[in-house]
């Protein structure tokens, strides 16, 4: 952090009366965690010629052009895993290098480690099969294939120098402020509108590429989407990757989209006809471990699946309080 940005953000906390409070809340997590180690990206070509090398740009070739690759349109018909078009960096920005672009920095670096949604400790591996079955929508990479073991290694190259454990800056899309209404998606189809229609299509289907499997704007629904038991169903997923990333070019630091322009054109997305995931109900085992926003019961309270979809989601927080 620069010296400017410091003063600017004690020039806020000064003014802002509750700020500090808040401030403090969203930067230091309940647990005692550690601190998060600071973001720097390695360049896999640096890396000196030989096996592991190819090993790692091949997985980054995955991440990048993943539909062309193992999607169902790929060339060679055994390697047909991916369900829809989409690509790893569909949502993973610019290969996962992006901060606050839902990147891959220091992901492997977590695992193994225990999540709500599966319920027990998941490895890398099975966290990049949870991508596959849900955000692409098909069926896991086989343990030992080649192709996985070159996104794994592609991964690990990518948390270089982090020990287990460590939480890096910059990870998932941030945080934006609840509404303390529900999202609606009827203001945020004027939002698409203005702000997403040219490039995902006012029916949200994308924009394929005319030189290979896959898309140069992805789909936001409908059939070759993401499932509805993928993250970026969540809506507090999707309005926060919206807002730091959206329309793209944008950046966590000079967001375009109101943070409630952001959850209302969210809700619009997450209002349309998706995939459905086959057992979804199963998730989250320990149901007080689900997310609010989790779009699909059974839910451990009595809140509606509408509030659940698109909040709020402070009551159903409150009421959660033993
Ligand atoms: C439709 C969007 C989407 C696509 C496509 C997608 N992912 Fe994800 N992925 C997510 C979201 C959302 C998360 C949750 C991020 C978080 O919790 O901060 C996630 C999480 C992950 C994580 C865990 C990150 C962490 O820090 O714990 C890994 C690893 C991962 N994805 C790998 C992949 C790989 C590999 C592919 C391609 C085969 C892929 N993903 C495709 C949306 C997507
Ligand atoms: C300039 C073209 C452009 C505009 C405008 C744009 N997007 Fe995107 N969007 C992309 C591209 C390209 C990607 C793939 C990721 C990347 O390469 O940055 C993407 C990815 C996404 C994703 C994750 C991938 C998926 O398929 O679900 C979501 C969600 C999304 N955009 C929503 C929006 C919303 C909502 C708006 C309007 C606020 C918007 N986008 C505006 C080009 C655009």
């Amino acid at each position: 952090m620069t010296v400017r940005h410091r003063r600017k953000a004690w020039a806020a906390l000064l003014l802002a009366p509750g700020a500090l409070v808040a401030a403090s809340r969203a930067h230091a997590p309940a647990s005692a965690a550690p601190a998060e180690l600071a973001w720097s990206v390695p360049d896999p070509t640096s890396l000196p010629d030989g096996e592991a090398r190819r090993q790692i740009l091949r997985g980054e070739e995955l991440v990048r052009h993943t539909a062309a690759l193992i999607g169902p349109q790929a060339s060679d018909p055994a390697r047909r895993y991916a369900g829809n078009n989409l690509d790893c960096q569909s949502c993973h920005i610019d290969g996962g290098t992006r901060k606050f672009g839902l990147p891959l920095v220091g992901a492997y670096a977590a695992y193994p480690v225990y999540r709500a949604r599966s319920g027990k400790i998941d490895t890398i591996v099975e966290r990049i099969n949870d991508c596959l079955m849900r955000s692409l929508n098909g069926s896991p990479l086989p343990a030992g294939s080649a192709d996985l073991d070159a996104i794994v290694a592609y991964l690990q190259f990518l948390s270089s120098g982090r020990p287990h454990g460590s939480r890096t800056e910059g990870q998932g899309a941030g945080h934006i402020a609840e509404l303390p209404r529900a999202a609606d998606p009827s203001r945020g189809k004027a939002v698409f509108a203005a702000q997403c229609a040219a490039c995902h299509g006012r029916n949200g289907a994308g924009q394929r590429a005319a030189d290979r499997p896959g898309y140069v704007v992805p789909p936001l629904w409908g059939a070759d989407s993401f499932n509805d038991g993928a993250g970026m169903a969540r809506l507090a997923s999707a309005a926060n990757f919206i807002h730091a990333n959206m329309p793209d070019g944008t950046t966590w630091e000079r967001p375009v989209l109101s943070v409630e322009d952001a959850w209302d054109v969210a809700a619009y997305v997450e209002a349309h006809p998706r995939p459905h995931k086959a057992g979804v109900e199963h998730d989250f085992p320990d149901r007080r471990g689900k997310p609010v926003d989790a779009p699909y019961g059974p839910y451990a309270d009595g809140f509606s699946a509408h509030q659940h979809k698109y909040g709020p989601f402070a009551p159903i927080r409150a009421a959660a309080q033993p």
